[in-house]
């Protein structure tokens, strides 16, 4: 549905987008993470047709951005950067114009109107203007304008951002909702939005795209991925981390806590593997009470850090 060939973005002395290539498919929301600076929102502009590249070439449902943009727009929706709106107008205005501008008239617009503001739950503010609404409801009406013409690609420029948690969760539902029938492609610096919400994750950094893959892919670069956290309830602690060091598949044990005949450990897998078995039968072999084993998932703030900082550790391949 989109494909995305070698385009690059210059702004003077700024290669804002430098030399990314890659394609979405149907099904898929995908996530473009980045810190600040990135060059995400300069690519889904591109993509949106709101700038050219300087070189490259985008192409979305077979059609080139650059030769018929304004009827690739029929096939886009697209939520700029801080959902700029009109704040004088009421909602139900702005969804009126929004529905003219799309070229949807009499019946057709009203049709559109009432379908969206259900969707987005917009009924209790349709009267009211817009600048006197919350950053929440701002947001839905950002997100209704991007879906009247029920677009089959939508374009989401961190579409949480500066919401509070409640709000963060209504619309990543909202878009979760959506993802079956639709391409989505949304920027984000949340990683735990990307878990939430995305099939697939890319990492963009300097420009460049330095990561693509599902979000488990980006988990098991963690070297937290498949760590072991254990409780033993255990009164004489010496010799347990060199027990465990020698378990067959630890790399690496340490005591994360200690009190009152109760300690608490960090175990590292070798190689990725689970380490609840061989652990579980040490304790057992060792006479050891187990009060807590909890596997570890990776964290993907490690696994970003690492990617876009080249610092930290991604460590186990
Ligand atoms: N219109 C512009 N003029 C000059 N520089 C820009 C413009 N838009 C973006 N940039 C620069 O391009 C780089 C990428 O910006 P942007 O795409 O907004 O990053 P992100 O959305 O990942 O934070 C930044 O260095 C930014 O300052
Ligand atoms: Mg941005």
């Amino acid at each position: 549905m989109i494909e995305i060939s070698h385009i690059t973005k210059r702004f003077g002395p700024i290669t804002a987008v430098d030399d990314v290539s890659f394609s979405v498919n149907r099904g898929e929301v995908l996530g473009f993470l980045g810190p600040n600076g990135a060059g995400k929102s300069t690519t889904m502009k591109m993509v949106a047709g709101f700038l050219t590249p300087d070189r490259g070439a985008i192409r979305v449902g077979g059609m080139d951005v650059a030769a018929i943009p304004v009827e690739v727009k029929r096939w886009i929706g697209y939520l700029p950067e801080g959902a700029p709106l009109y704040g004088e107008m009421t909602t139900r205005g702005f969804l009126q114009f929004v529905a003219g501008i799309r070229g949807f008239r009499g019946a057709e617009a009203r049709r559109r109107i009432d379908s969206v503001v259900e969707k987005v739950s917009l009924g209790s503010v349709l009267e009211m203007p817009i600048d006197t609404l919350s950053k929440g409801f701002k947001r839905r009406v950002g997100l209704s304008q991007a879906i009247l013409h029920d677009p089959q690609i939508l374009i989401l420029d961190e579409p949480t951002d500066g919401l509070d948690p409640n709000q963060k969760h209504e619309v990543r539902a909202l878009i979760r909702g959506m993802s079956a029938e639709k391409v989505i492609v949304l920027s984000t610096h949340i990683l735990e939005e990307v878990d939430a919400v995305c099939t697939r994750a890319t990492i963009i950094a300097g420009g460049r795209l330095v990561s693509d893959g599902t979000p488990e892919d980006l988990l098991r670069r963690s070297r937290m991925h498949n760590a072991l956290r254990l409780g033993l309830a255990i009164t004489d602690p010496s010799g347990v981390v060199e027990t465990l060091r020698a378990v067959p598949g630890v790399s690496h044990a340490e005591v994360t806590s200690q009190s009152d005949g109760r300690l608490e450990l960090l175990l590292l897998p070798a190689d990725d593997g689970p380490l609840a078995g061989p652990v579980s039968a040490a304790a057992h072999a060792n006479g050891w009470r187990v009060t807590a084993m909890h596997v570890e998932r990776g964290r993907l703030d490690d696994v970003f850090r690492a990617i876009t900082t080249g610092e930290g550790d991604a460590g186990n391949g």
